[in-house]
């Protein structure tokens, strides 16, 4: 089998090339990244090696790259994880998240319908249901909860989750979608919170949290996401959307705690900033289906997850000290220069 993974060179996506490799002795991978901000090759850099494995540097919204891999590759499975997927970012400057998260995903899509595949699977989020209550602790996101988004980050992966199921209602094309709660685990981009606050602790610089912290978040260890994607693209039904997830709520003043405690430093870095604009107050996903008729069930807990994390980003400070000295440094200013 040949997988094509799009977004490789990022978080999950470089986490889900490890998964099927060492999974799958007879599959190979074909990557496809355009190495924007986010993405770093020196994350594949185990995978290079691998005879297993091919990387191709190219934007998934240009149409003669797309198909010239697919012509060359003639994968049997696309997994499009490649995305703008900084809900701040998208505030910023909405217009590179449309190009890459709709138009991309379309591009791959007629791609698809050209060659021929046996699965296209798209990398989806919660955050298309848009946030509940915090005062329901009952209410959690189901795959019938009405798509309702605040960012447009959330929008533009909405945008591209309903051309997926149109592709598939109008053109035929076998798909399936899954939409996964926030992931947490190595090789994550430290501007997201937990890397974030990991990397900041590290240094005894303040841990900028928004608002009054009480946000909630659903936690998975991003390797369960990863096996769960592997199960869905596999032998997950045609046309399907399936929620991932693993009832692990905390708020964000919970997790920055946790790590300050594991980390020994103390509680006075935190500080409290101007609240994200649209700011979602809470993330919460019922898993039941993809339980039920796929067997999935995270191994991790998230106590022992951020445990392991924090193992991690101090035991690979190279990788993430690299990304820090790049660019980094002036999008945090820019970001947090005024707050
Ligand atoms: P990331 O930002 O770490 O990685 C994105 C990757 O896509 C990077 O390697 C980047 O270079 C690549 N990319 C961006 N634009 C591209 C383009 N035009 N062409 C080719 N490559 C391009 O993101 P992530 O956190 O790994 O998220 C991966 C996917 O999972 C996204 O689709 C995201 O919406 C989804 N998702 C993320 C989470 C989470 O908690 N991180 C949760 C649910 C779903
Ligand atoms: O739910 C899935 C989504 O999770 C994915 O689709 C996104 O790609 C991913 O980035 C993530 O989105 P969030 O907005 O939830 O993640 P982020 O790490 O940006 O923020 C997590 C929470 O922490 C959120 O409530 C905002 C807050 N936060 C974040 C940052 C970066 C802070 O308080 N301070 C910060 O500096």
């Amino acid at each position: 089998m040949v997988i094509l993974v799009t977004g490789g060179a990022g978080f999950i996506g470089s986490n889900f090339i490890y998964y099927e490799l060492d999974k799958y002795a007879e599959d190979r991978i074909v990557c496809i990244d355009a190495l924007t901000y986010a993405g770093n090759l020196e994350t594949l850099e185990e995978a290079l090696k691998n005879e297993r494995f091919v990387f191709y540097r190219g934007d998934i919204a240009d149409g003669e790259f797309v198909n010239g891999v697919f012509a060359k590759e003639h994968p049997d499975i696309v997994v499009n994880f490649a995305a703008e997927s900084h809900v701040d970012r998208s505030i910023e400057a909405p217009d590179i998240f449309l190009r890459t998260n709709v138009i991309g995903t379309m591009t791959l899509l007629e791609a698809c319908r050209k060659y021929g595949i046996q699965r296209f699977h798209q990398v989806g989020t919660d955050e298309v249901y848009g946030d509940l209550p915090l005062d329901r602790t009952d209410l959690f996101f189901t795959e019938e909860t009405p798509i309702h988004t605040s960012s447009p980050y959330s929008a533009s992966k909405a945008a591209a989750d309903l051309l997926v199921l149109a592709y598939h209602r109008t053109y035929g094309l076998p798909v399936t979608i899954s939409r996964c709660s926030n992931n947490y685990g190595p090789y994550h981009f430290p501007e997201k919170l937990i890397p974030l606050m990991i990397s900041r602790a590290l240094a005894d610089e303040s841990l900028p949290v928004y608002g009054s912290g009480e946000n909630v978040r659903d936690w998975l260890y991003v390797k369960d996401h990863c096996s769960a994607i592997d199960l869905v693209m596999r032998k997950g039904r045609n046309g399907e959307v399936y929620n991932i997830g693993g009832h692990n709520e905390r708020t964000n003043l919970q997790v920055v705690k946790t790590i300050l405690k594991e980390l020994g430093k103390p509680e006075t870095l935190i500080t409290y900033v101007k609240d994200r604009p649209g700011h979602d107050m809470r993330y919460a996903i019922d898993p039941t289906k993809i339980r039920s008729e796929l067997g999935w069930q995270p191994e991790t807990s998230f106590d022992d997850g951020i445990k392991q994390t924090i193992r991690w980003y101090l035991d690979n400070r190279t990788w993430w000290e690299h990304i820090l000295a790049g660019d980094y440094r002036n999008y945090y200013e820019r970001m947090y220069g005024d707050r």
